[in-house]
């Protein structure tokens, strides 16, 4: 997308690098904090809760990438949902100040060499053991856009919870003074976990897909008087009973390093991902309640 400014509107967008980072060296000549929400688009109101969050910053910046180094299946990339001018008028009115949606040339230029990270083990459970080579690209593409925007603070959700502590690993190494800032998952009426990929499922997936958020809020209130193998078992008879979902892993682990475990502590996390139809839903909950 070329550089341009929407009609009547204070919201700048920039396709290219050179663009935004000069348009932000004058932001930070004026000593303004930057607050930064990477997303791919498809924006829903988990998305407008970061921004809303980040305002807490002088200026808002977000970025809109559907990044291709981090989709294993090409399938899913291609139909990965695309809704460019909603999600412009969407973060426009959220007080967004300016957006990044560069094309895939301007990120991976064709002579540069992958880069590859190391998340101490991070990576080895749930999502990494189903999506191989997902978080490397995860972390190539938002440590390009974290040295692009040079933020203060960046805004991620909970409903990511791997890629959260995946992301606050390499910004601990790579980026020291930079915030990585936690928001909470935010639900729809029924619970189902805001996703850009809700908007693929068909009617009969996304009326059963409540069921995902039920299993783990039951898992919750139950955490003192089942064991964690009677909780997984309660999980998946439940989710397979019905049409359309599918249980790929549900996982009581360790909400600090990911770890599975045998016994509930205070650290508790239930992580689950479900295929429902053939879109794959993840969420997670605390059962430190
Ligand atoms: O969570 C997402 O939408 C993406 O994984 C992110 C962090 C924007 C990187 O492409």
């Amino acid at each position: 997308m070329p550089n341009h400014y929407l009609p009547f509107s204070f919201m700048k967008i920039f396709g290219k690098i050179e663009d935004i980072t000069a348009a932000l060296a004058q932001i930070r000549a004026q000593k303004k904090t930057v607050g930064f929400v990477p997303t791919m688009g498809a924006l829903h109101k988990g998305h407008m809760s970061l921004v809303l969050r980040a305002r807490e910053n002088d200026v808002v910046v977000s970025s809109i990438f559907v990044n291709p180094t981090q989709f294993n299946n090409p399938e899913d990339l291609k139909k990965y949902p695309r809704t460019l001018d909603k999600d412009l008028a969407m973060l426009e009115s959220s007080q967004n100040d300016i957006v990044f949606n560069p094309d895939v040339g301007e990120m991976y230029p064709s002579n540069e060499r992958e880069e590859h990270f190391e998340f101490d083990g991070l990576d080895t459970v749930m999502e990494g053991k189903f999506r191989p080579g997902h978080f490397n690209g995860v972390a190539r593409v938002v440590s390009k856009l974290f040295r692009i925007v040079e933020p203060d603070r960046a805004y991620f959700g909970e409903k990511d919870y791997q890629q959260l502590l995946i992301i606050k690993k390499i910004s601990e190494k790579l980026f020291p003074e930079m915030n990585i800032v936690a928001c909470p998952t935010v639900r729809e009426p029924d619970g189902l976990a805001m996703s850009s990929r809700n908007a693929l499922l068909d009617e009969t997936s996304r009326s059963e897909a409540a069921l995902i958020s039920r299993a783990l809020f039951q898992v919750r209130e139950l955490k003192d008087k089942l064991n964690v193998t009677e909780l997984e078992k309660l999980v998946s008879d439940k989710i397979n009973s019905s049409s359309s979902l599918r249980v790929e892993y549900f996982e009581i682990a360790d909400e600090r390093n990911l770890q599975p475990l045998t016994e509930i502590n205070e650290h508790a996390r239930a992580f689950i991902a479900v295929l429902a139809g053939k879109i794959r839903l993840i969420d997670n909950l605390s059962l430190n309640f």
